[in-house]
């Protein structure tokens, strides 16, 4: 089994489940028209999204690490009427290629973009009072369990969490890591172990974007 079938495999689904989007294909190409890293969900994965939020009945959305607003517009398109997602970038770049995407997209009205690093943002917003019915942790790994730590803060019984790149090609494992991304997800995995307030699971994924996974965490206890 190679990386190359499980790529081959993945164009498959995309062709067979996940059909071609003006506003998606769009944001993908002005991404590297721009030199952003190719670092976006798939489209079956953010087709996961989608459907997570919408099974979630998601009206509140948080995501953390926009880049160029490719997984922004997979789970904006989940929201109802009068629904909200935040999303939050550092990088003012990326910021504005995400910006010019979810215009295109006809998902202005519905996204708040917010410029600033995913903890300064998530403090305002914890301040602020209020939870997210959906939130996705997807900006610098290193952060993760304080990201996590946050996206609980902003939770109510019943919305769920979902973090991605838990695996990186299964260096998660690496107990003797100090790679600080790795460093970071196994924390987090510890913080996800001993956290009593949710139900959680990791997923190992293959596909068009290597070996990598999303964990998935559901609060089952009032916040
Ligand atoms: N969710 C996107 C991919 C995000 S890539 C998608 O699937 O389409 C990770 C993003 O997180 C990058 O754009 C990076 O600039 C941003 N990022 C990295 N560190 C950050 C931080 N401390 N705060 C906020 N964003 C950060
Ligand atoms: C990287 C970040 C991501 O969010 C991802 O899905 C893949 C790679 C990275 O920083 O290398
Ligand atoms: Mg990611």
């Amino acid at each position: 089994m190679t990386e190359a079938l499980w790529t081959e495999v993945d164009h498959y689904i995309n062709r067979m489940l996940v059909p071609d989007d003006a506003a998606l294909n769009a944001a993908i190409e002005s991404s590297n028209a721009a030199g952003l890293p190719p670092i976006n969900v798939t489209p079956s994965q953010g087709k996961l999204l989608h459907i997570l939020a919408r099974l979630q009945g998601a009206r509140h959305i948080l995501e953390i690490g926009t880049l160029g607003g490719y997984s922004t517009i997979w789970l904006a398109r989940a929201l109802p009427e009068g629904g909200r997602l935040v999303t939050i970038e550092a990088d003012p770049r990326h910021a504005d290629v995400a910006r010019k995407n979810i215009l295109r997209a006809g998902l202005d009205l519905l996204v708040d973009l917010r410029l600033g690093l995913g903890l300064d943002v998530l403090a305002e917003l914890a301040a602020g009072g209020g939870a997210f019915d959906l939130t996705f942790i997807d900006a610098d790994k290193q952060n993760i369990p304080e990201y996590f730590k946050f996206a609980l803060k902003l939770a109510r019984r019943g919305s769920l969490i979902i973090v991605d790149n838990v695996v990186r090609d299964g260096r998660v494992i690496d107990s003797k890591s100090h790679d600080p991304d790795i460093v970071g997800i196994r924390r987090f995995n510890e913080m996800l172990a001993a956290e009593p307030r949710v139900s959680a699971t990791a997923i190992q994924t293959v596909g068009a974007k290597g070996y990598d996974g999303f964990a998935i965490a559901l609060v089952t206890e009032d916040i």
